[in-house]
């Protein structure tokens, strides 16, 4: 392993492990209500994902207060409950996605999913708890970071509940599953080139641009600093989506914790069935040179670019 690999395992493990301290502080307690929901919730968000999003908002968060000479520790703690509510939102976007009416898939994180163990009724509902959950998260948390002023919180609080819900919604990741949903319907119209980047955009890329948003939203960053971000997360974004789809064609259900193989079956869009597996990996390439550039010209790092190099060559 390289050093900056070596460097980012590090920088990650420690980064979970709070990410994994906060969901389980978040997440509703214990006589909060129905004990069946809670469990099917937990039992998906506790499954062993990669947390990659709540990296992506706490290596932006940091990068920012590098970049103002802030205080990486304060920035942590402001970022730390957006990254738990993206990823409480990413997991909903799972167990959905898995339903029957969906992609109808078995297996989510290694383990049968929450539909096959729960019931499709309790996963549709469990979807809904999270998603419901990460905004009140990102509504109350964190309550106060001496010195910044109450007003200064409110205002980065509610700036990063609109760029999130914006995100989650039918522009975003709503929006692309909408696509994915249609285009997959027998007889549908190919997507072309465009189309399928628009797909992706959305149903991927768009919480992944929210993660590194709400992260540099909340450690203060200013329109320059947000603009670089988003540059760098769009491409990330894309690069993450374009993998999953390589991955589904040559990973083994095994290793992916989720069938492979399953794309090609289901006759979805994907960037190998447009493009071919060597050019799809010359597109992510090239989505990593331009993250990587973006970076540069605002003077942004910290984690953020091995993170985007993981993201492309990562084998799960
Ligand atoms: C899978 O996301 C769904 C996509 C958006 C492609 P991840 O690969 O990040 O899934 P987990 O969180 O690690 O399980
Ligand atoms: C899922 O895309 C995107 C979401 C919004 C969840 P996929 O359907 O390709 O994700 P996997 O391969 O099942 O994880
Ligand atoms: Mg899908
Ligand atoms: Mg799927
Ligand atoms: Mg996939």
């Amino acid at each position: 392993m390289s050093a900056t690999a070596a460097g980012l395992s590090g920088w990650i493990e420690v980064r979970r492990q709070a990410v994994d301290d906060g969901l389980a502080r978040f997440l509703p307690a214990e006589g909060d209500g129905p004990s069946a929901i809670r469990e099917a919730m937990r039992y998906s968000v506790f499954a062993g994902g990669k947390r990659l999003r709540p990296l992506i908002a706490l290596a932006a968060a940091e990068a920012v207060a590098a970049r103002l000479h802030g205080d990486a520790e304060a920035a942590g703690t402001l970022a730390l409950p957006a990254a738990c509510a993206l990823e409480l939102i990413h997991t909903y976007s799972l167990v959905h996605d898995d339903l029957p009416a969906m992609d109808n898939d078995t297996m989510r994180r290694g383990r049968p999913t929450a539909h096959v163990v729960f019931g499709e009724g309790m996963a549709v509902l469990s979807g809904d708890g999270l998603l419901t959950e990460a905004f009140a998260l990102l509504a109350k948390e964190p309550r106060s970071c001496a010195p910044l002023a109450s007003d200064a919180l409110n205002g980065r609080k509610l700036r990063t509940i609109a760029i999130v819900a914006a995100a989650a919604g039918m522009a975003g990741m709503v929006g692309g599953q909408v696509i994915d949903l249609k285009a997959a319907v027998r007889g549908a119209p190919a997507l072309d080139a465009s189309g399928l980047h628009d797909m992706h955009a959305r149903k991927t890329g768009a919480l992944i641009v929210a993660s590194a948003l709400a992260g540099a939203v909340m450690a203060g960053a200013d329109d320059p600093l947000l603009d670089a971000m988003e540059r760098y997360a769009r491409q990330v974004g894309l690069a993450f989506q374009i993998v999953d789809d390589i991955l589904d064609v040559e990973g083994a259900s095994a290793s992916l914790g989720k069938t492979a193989g399953k794309d090609a079956a289901a006759g979805k869009p994907t960037y190998p069935s447009l493009y071919g597996i060597e050019q799809s990996r010359h597109r992510a390439a090239a989505c990593l040179e331009a993250a990587l550039a973006a970076l540069r010209a605002a003077g942004l790092e910290g984690q953020l670019p091995a993170i985007a190099r993981w993201v492309v060559n990562r084998s799960n």
